[in-house]
C-alpha cells in the first residue's frame, strides 16, 4: 500500500499516506513478543464480572532505549486481555485519568446502546463510566478501542486498544490450541520522533485536518502486541494465532510462507476450517487461524510476513522454533453451524454511498453525501427485521458496523465462494459494491456504521442508525 507521494487534497482522492519516523528503525526480530495479561475481575457477583480500566499515560519502552509516553488502559499498551464468556454479563468500569476525553467501545460487541460507545457519550477527564456487556453472542475475537468523536484515530495511535476474547461451551469442546499456544496478536504501525515520542499528523489539534494526511497514517515501526517486529519462541507443535489489525489506516496480507488453516473471523468460528496461503485485513478486522510449528526443524524461524508492504513494512513478526512439545491439539473437519442469513427475508435493501466530498467548509468523507451528524439516523431498522445493506465506494474503505454481525452476500455482484460466515468489518476495495446481510436482533437504540479507516472516520465518514 505504498503512498502515493504529493497527493493532495485537491488532486483525486487521498490515500493513505507514510509518516517516516525520525528515530532509527528498530533491528526486526530482536525484542521478544509480550502477550498482554489477561485482566482480573475486580470482583464476579450475581452472574456478572467487574473489571476496572483506568485510562493514564505511562512511559514505556517501545524503541529499545528509548521511551514513549502512551495512553493505555489500565497504563498498558496494548491494554490487558479482557476474557469473558457468552452468556455471562461483564461489566467494565472506566476510569478515565488523561486529559482529553474518552469513549470505550467492544468492537464486535452484541451491546446495549447506552454501552456501545456511541461517539458523542464522552467520559470527561477525571470521570467514569460503567459500560455494561451482556455477551450474548457466541465465542469470538474482539477488541476494545477508543472511539471519541473526531479523535479515534489520535487516541488509539496513542495506544488505547486492548484484546477481548468471547468463549462459550461449544469451541471448549473443540480440540483447538489453548493456554500458551493460544495468542492474541494486535498487530499496529506506528512512527517516532528521534527521542521515542509518538508522531502523529495532528496530535493536540483537530485531528485529520493536516493537509496530506486525510488518506489515513501509516506508520513506519510494525508492532506486534505492542513490540517493534518482536519474535516469539515457540515449539514445535500446533498454535492458534488471533491476528487483529488494528492499525488506523495499514490493510496487511499476512502469510508465513506455508499453509494457515483459518478456524474464525469477526463473528468467531467458521463452520469448517480453509486452508489459506495468505490473510488479507484491513483496519479492525480479525482473523482465527492454526500454523502448525511440528512442520518445521528446532532451530528454524518462520517470518509473518505482509505482502502488502514493502521495505521494512513488509515484515512483521518472526516465530523461532526452539523446542519439542506434547501435542494433543486438532483441527477439526467441523467447527461450527453457521446459519445462512436468507436475503429473500430481507425487509428492505438500503444503500450506503462511501465517497471524498466538501463538508465544513473543508473535504472530507462522506456517506451517502453527507459528513457524520451524531443526531441524523440515516436508517431506521426494525428490531428482528432481516435487511440487505448496500455499500458501495470509488476507493477503499474497511466498513464497520456497530450492533450486529452480517454475512457478505456479493461483491460486485458476485456471491462469495465458500459457506457463510459472520462480520463485522468489510473492506470495501477500490470501485466496488458489496451487498450484506444482517439481521437487527439484539437492542433497539442508536448505533453507527462507519469506516474503520480512523483518520477516515474522524473525517466523518460515520452514520448513525437507530434500531426501533
Ligand atoms: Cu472498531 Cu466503531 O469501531
Ligand atoms: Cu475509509
Amino acid at each position: 500500500v505504498a503512498a502515493a507521494p504529493g497527493c493532495s487534497l485537491l488532486a483525486g482522492t487521498p490515500q493513505p499516506q507514510l509518516l517516516a519516523s525520525a528515530a532509527p528503525l528498530p533491528k526486526p526480530y530482536a525484542v521478544p513478543l509480550p502477550v498482554p495479561e489477561v485482566a482480573k475481575p475486580v470482583r464476579g457477583a450475581g452472574g456478572a464480572d467487574f473489571y476496572e480500566l483506568t485510562e493514564k499515560a505511562a512511559d514505556v519502552e517501545v524503541l529499545p532505549g528509548l521511551r514513549t509516553q502512551m495512553w493505555g488502559y489500565g497504563g498498558q499498551f496494548p491494554g490487558p486481555t479482557i476474557v469473558a464468556r457468552s452468556g455471562r454479563k461483564t461489566v467494565v468500569k472506566l476510569v478515565n485519568q488523561l486529559g482529553v476525553p474518552t469513549v470505550l467501545h467492544l468492537h464486535g460487541g452484541h451491546t446495549p446502546p447506552e454501552s456501545d460507545g456511541f461517539p458523542t457519550d464522552l467520559v470527561a477527564p477525571g470521570a467514569s463510566r460503567e459500560y455494561v456487556f451482556p455477551l450474548e453472542q457466541r465465542a469470538a475475537t474482539l477488541w476494545y478501542h477508543d472511539h471519541r468523536m473526531d479523535y479515534t484515530g489520535p487516541q488509539v495511535w496513542r495506544g488505547l486498544a486492548g484484546m477481548f476474547l468471547v468463549r462459550d461451551a461449544e469451541e471448549e469442546a473443540l480440540p483447538l490450541p489453548a493456554g500458551e499456544r493460544d495468542l492474541p496478536l494486535l498487530i499496529c504501525d506506528r512512527s517516532f520522533a528521534a527521542d521515542g515520542t509518538l508522531l502523529y499528523p495532528a496530535l493536540g489539534n483537530r485531528p485529520g485536518v493536516q493537509e496530506g494526511y486525510m488518506g489515513g497514517v501509516l506508520g513506519d515501526v510494525i508492532l506486534v502486541n505492542g513490540a517493534p517486529w518482536p519474535e516469539s519462541r515457540v515449539a514445535r507443535a500446533r498454535y492458534r494465532l488471533r491476528l487483529c489489525n488494528g492499525s488506523n489506516a495499514r490493510t496487511y496480507e499476512l502469510a508465513t510462507g506455508g499453509p494457515m488453516v483459518q478456524i474464525g473471523t469477526d463473528g468467531g468460528l467458521l463452520s469448517v476450517p480453509r486452508t489459506v496461503r495468505r490473510i488479507r485485513l484491513s483496519p479492525g478486522e480479525r482473523a482465527d487461524v492454526i500454523v502448525d510449528f511440528s512442520a518445521y526443524k528446532i532451530g528454524q524461524h518462520v517470518e509473518l510476513r505482509n505482502l502488502a508492504g514493502e521495505g521494512a513494512q513488509a515484515r512483521v513478526m518472526r516465530f523461532a522454533v526452539d523446542r519439542d512439545e506434547a501435542d494433543d491439539s486438532a483441527v477439526p473437519q467441523r467447527l461450527s453451524t453457521v446459519e445462512a442469513l436468507d436475503p429473500g427475508k430481507a425487509t428492505v435493501t438500503r444503500d450506503f454511498e462511501f465517497s471524498s466530498g466538501s463538508m465544513h467548509g473543508g473535504t472530507g468523507w462522506l456517506i451517502n453525501g453527507r459528513p457524520f451528524d451524531p443526531k441524523h439516523m440515516e436508517a431506521r431498522p426494525k428490531l428482528g427485521d432481516v435487511e440487505i445493506w448496500r455499500l458501495t465506494s470509488d476507493v477503499a474503505h474497511p466498513v464497520h458496523l456497530h450492533l450486529d454481525h452480517f454475512q457478505v452476500l456479493s461483491v460486485n455482484g458476485e456471491r462469495p465462494a465458500g459457506p457463510p460466515e459472520w462480520k463485522d468489518t468489510v473492506e470495501l476495495r477500490d470501485a466496488q459494491t458489496v451487498e450484506i446481510v444482517t439481521r437487527f436482533t439484539d437492542y433497539r437504540g442508536r448505533y453507527v456504521l462507519h469506516c474503520h479507516n480512523l483518520e477516515h472516520e474522524d473525517m466523518a465518514m460515520m452514520a448513525s442508525f437507530e434500531v426501533v
